[in-house]
């Protein structure tokens, strides 16, 4: 008998932190772990080599005619920093108030072990199951999965399926579950000033040279105008509109602004004119600063002119921008407008397209979609309305899953994806936690769900 929450525990004590090196025992613990689950559910497990994270593939076969159905989450997390804020440790899970705190529990080891305690209870119970599913679970994802493409494209045979199916985005609160239909799409910039060669006193030197953290800050807030648009030429072109329906569906939503401002602990927001703050994180692109640094950040005074000044810049990208476009759009903005006695340099991070599927029976549904991810989201819509209460809201998310996009790109794969986060969940902060009432009722979601697909081959 599968115990989801002890296996869970059990997979959240691994330290799987993709970006820490020192952690290489964690992520192989989370990879082993992980990997002997799906054999004792029957899977034949492989451990594919990458440049940097293994992906794990497990596969049950089955007649070809047979829906075939792929199952895809992450075994790494962030790094548990700021570790002092943390009540419990964080790779020492702990059961408190119906939620399980840990690093990972989430984001996103627990949705994994939702898809994966349905899959054992299902298969269970009807052992002649006609659904062959393979899952896929990498351990580059928070990490911009830069193993991922080069992966897929050698092993493009193992994707032959249906549809993906996944749990790594969110819903409002328990009883208001989301089937998300779209993810942002993402570029990641670092910018660097320089000016003059050394560290200068500010007395000796300061009202003769430009300082390289005017220059920066002058440069930043240049990206953007008063109405909180980004000012880059071109930035917008290729944003696909948005539907009517998805306005009313954001309408639905049963959280107030006041509520969310409360909930952020802000006074005001700061959104796109034209757009409620619930829009502008699902339909909008943006332009952060995600750090910032230069000159003396220690106790006290120091007069000082630095030589130096850097900032970490990501764009969230919607539905149709390309990434390669708005990358050079604001490489080409920064360097047109950096002023003379400072000198820069822009180096790109990891990019990824954003994702956008429309659900059956709405505006503009692709003629040629799937029928078997039409049935999907319809068995999908059925099954949250039967174990959570409530049909699902259709809505596109504001974070990234970068692979979603280039499953699509690649192999032609839409994906099905169910929202299992809540907002109290803390992804990526001290005092992560997953809700141990939604995992039970999403696992009794997904057995559904699954069962309906594999059904509708008869
Ligand atoms: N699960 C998240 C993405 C997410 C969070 C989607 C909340 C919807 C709602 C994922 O693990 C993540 O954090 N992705 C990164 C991607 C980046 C590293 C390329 C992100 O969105 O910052
Ligand atoms: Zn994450």
């Amino acid at each position: 008998m599968f115990d989801p929450v002890a296996s869970l525990k059990e997979f959240v004590r691994f330290p799987s932190v993709s970006t820490d090196s020192t952690q290489r025992d964690g992520m192989k613990g989370a990879r082993d772990y992980i990997g002997g689950l799906l054999k004792r559910v029957g899977f034949s497990v492989r451990e594919m080599p990458t440049p940097l994270h293994p992906i794990i593939i497990g596969r049950r076969e089955g007649d070809p005619s047979w829906p075939h159905v792929v199952i895809y989450g992450h075994y790494d997390v962030q790094p548990p920093d700021p570790i002092d804020l943390w009540t419990t440790p964080p790779f020492e899970p702990e059961e408190r108030d119906g939620r399980l705190y840990g690093r990972g529990a989430a984001d996103n080891k627990g949705p994994l072990m939702t898809h994966l305690a349905a899959v054992a209870q299902l298969l269970e119970e009807s052992p002649d199951l006609p659904l062959r599913i393979t899952f896929l679970i990498e351990g580059e994802e928070e990490i911009g999965s830069p193993s991922f493409v080069p992966f897929l494209e050698k092993n493009r045979d193992l994707f032959d399926a249906d549809f993906v199916y996944l749990s790594d985005t969110g819903s409002p609160n328990e009883s208001q579950i989301v089937v998300t239909t779209g993810l942002r799409g993402i570029v990641c910039l670092q910018v660097d000033v320089t000016g003059p060669k050394s560290d200068l006193h500010s007395g000796v030197h300061g009202g003769a040279v430009l300082n390289p953290v005017q220059a920066l800050t002058e440069l930043c807030a240049s990206l953007h105008d008063r109405d909180g648009r980004v000012d880059v030429p071109g930035f917008y072109d290729d944003v696909r509109p948005v539907e009517d329906w998805e306005r009313e569906e954001v309408g639905r939503l049963g959280v107030s602004s006041d509520d969310y401002a409360r909930f952020l602990g802000i006074d005001a927001f700061h959104t796109e004119k034209g757009y409620t703050p619930f829009e502008g994180v699902r339909f909008r692109p943006t332009l952060e600063f995600n750090g910032i640094g230069g000159g003396y950040q220690g106790e006290g005074s120091k007069t000082v002119i630095p030589s130096r000044a850097f900032a970490k810049i990501s764009c969230r990208l919607v539905a149709e921008q390309d990434p390669a476009r708005i990358q050079e759009a604001v490489v080409d903005t920064l360097k047109k407008r950096c002023p003379r006695g400072v000198s820069l340099t822009v180096t790109p991070g990891h990019s990824g397209a954003p994702y956008l599927v429309v659900p059956p029976g709405k505006p503009n549904t692709p003629q040629d979609q799937p029928a078997a991810l039409a049935s999907a989201f319809r068995a999908a819509d059925r099954a949250i309305a039967a174990e959570f209460g409530k049909p699902p809201l259709y809505l596109r998310e504001g974070g990234s899953v970068p692979i979603i996009a280039d499953l699509k790109r690649i192999t032609g794969l839409d994906s099905l994806m169910i929202g299992l986060f809540l907002p109290e969940d803390r992804l990526h902060a001290p005092d992560e936690s997953f809700h141990l009432g939604v995992m039970e009722k999403g696992i009794a979601a997904s057995k559904r769900i699954l069962k309906q697909v594999a059904e509708g081959s008869r």
